[in-house]
């Protein structure tokens, strides 16, 4: 091996054992509110102002601030004898919270549950099952019980998907002309964000939520707008309770694999409805 391809080597080795030192700096940023403080505040700010705004130690937040510059997150200018900090178009776009593509709910939610989930990656693979009970704590068997234990969570856990359909969402409801299909069932449908997408997008369309009754229970009355009369729903469980009421368009998405196993239980229900099938990966 010569040296040009080792050394190559040692940047990939160095980049993947500090990998997790990237999200950890943007989430902390995130947290600590610094990427809204400097949108707000429309001009760039020293390290000290903004450790008294949020009420950090100067030393930390420096250091943090010098990071994200490092990152790219923070740009960085020299006026007199001092540093002073501002966000760079990503951080004003994608992690200040009032920007309409903010990804801050996304990135609370990971550096809450999906950071410290990831401490268990070796004893999922060593186990072969899945670490709910170490992470959310004894009983738990199922990811939503975990998601949906108190109506906080529910709205983290939506508002966090929530985010990530800003980026794409318009673009998923659009890869296949759905135009043509006057009735959409969107199992697992959430907060609606998506029927929303589609009612816009699709002006003849009327979509059923069918989702879990707390999730309807909440969509209801605090996610989907009481005057959206074409966004109804039904609430139940996709592996007991029916799903059909009649022939339809079924557009099922984030097929992981729980939730393949819905597809094949309510494929082969549908069959004998004659239902045509849309399956949107996410
Ligand atoms: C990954 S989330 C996607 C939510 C929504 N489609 C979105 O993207 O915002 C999966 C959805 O499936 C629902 N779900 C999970 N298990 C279910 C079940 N057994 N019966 C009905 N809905 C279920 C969850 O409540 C959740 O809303």
């Amino acid at each position: 091996m010569d040296s040009t391809e080792e050394s190559e080597m040692i940047k990939i080795l160095l980049q993947y054992q500090h990998g997790f030192f990237i999200s950890k700096v943007l989430l902390t940023a995130s947290e600590l509110g610094v990427f809204d403080l400097l949108l707000e505040s429309g001009e760039s700010q020293t390290s000290t102002m903004i450790a008294e705004r949020l009420n950090t130690s100067p030393i930390g937040m420096e250091r943090l601030l010098e990071t994200c510059v490092g990152l790219k997150l923070l740009r960085m200018e020299r006026k007199g004898d001092k540093d002073y900090f501002g966000n760079t178009k990503f951080a004003n776009l994608f992690l200040a919270k009032s920007s309409p593509k903010s990804q801050y709910n996304y990135l609370k939610l990971f550096s809450e549950i999906g950071y410290s989930s990831f401490q268990y990656l070796t004893d999922a693979v060593r186990e072969g099952k899945n670490q709910l009970e170490s992470i959310h704590g004894p009983s738990t068997k199922d990811f939503f019980q975990a998601m949906y234990s108190s109506e906080e969570k529910i709205e983290k856990y939506f508002s966090a998907l929530g985010n990530t359909w800003s980026l794409f969402g318009r673009e998923v409801v659009s890869a296949f002309d759905l135009s043509h299909f006057p009735t959409i069932y969107d199992l697992g449908g959430g907060s609606g964000v998506l029927a929303k997408e589609c009612t816009s997008l699709y002006p003849n369309s009327t979509v059923t939520i069918f989702d879990l009754p707390q999730v309807v229970e909440r969509a209801n009355k605090h996610f989907v707008a009481s005057k959206e009369h074409r966004i109804t729903f039904q609430e139940g469980n996709f592996f007991k309770d029916p799903v059909l009421k009649l022939t339809c368009t079924f557009w099922l998405e984030s097929c992981t694999s729980g939730m393949r196993k819905v597809c094949a239980v309510v494929y082969k229900t549908s069959q004998s409805l004659q239902t045509r099938w849309w399956s949107v990966d996410s």
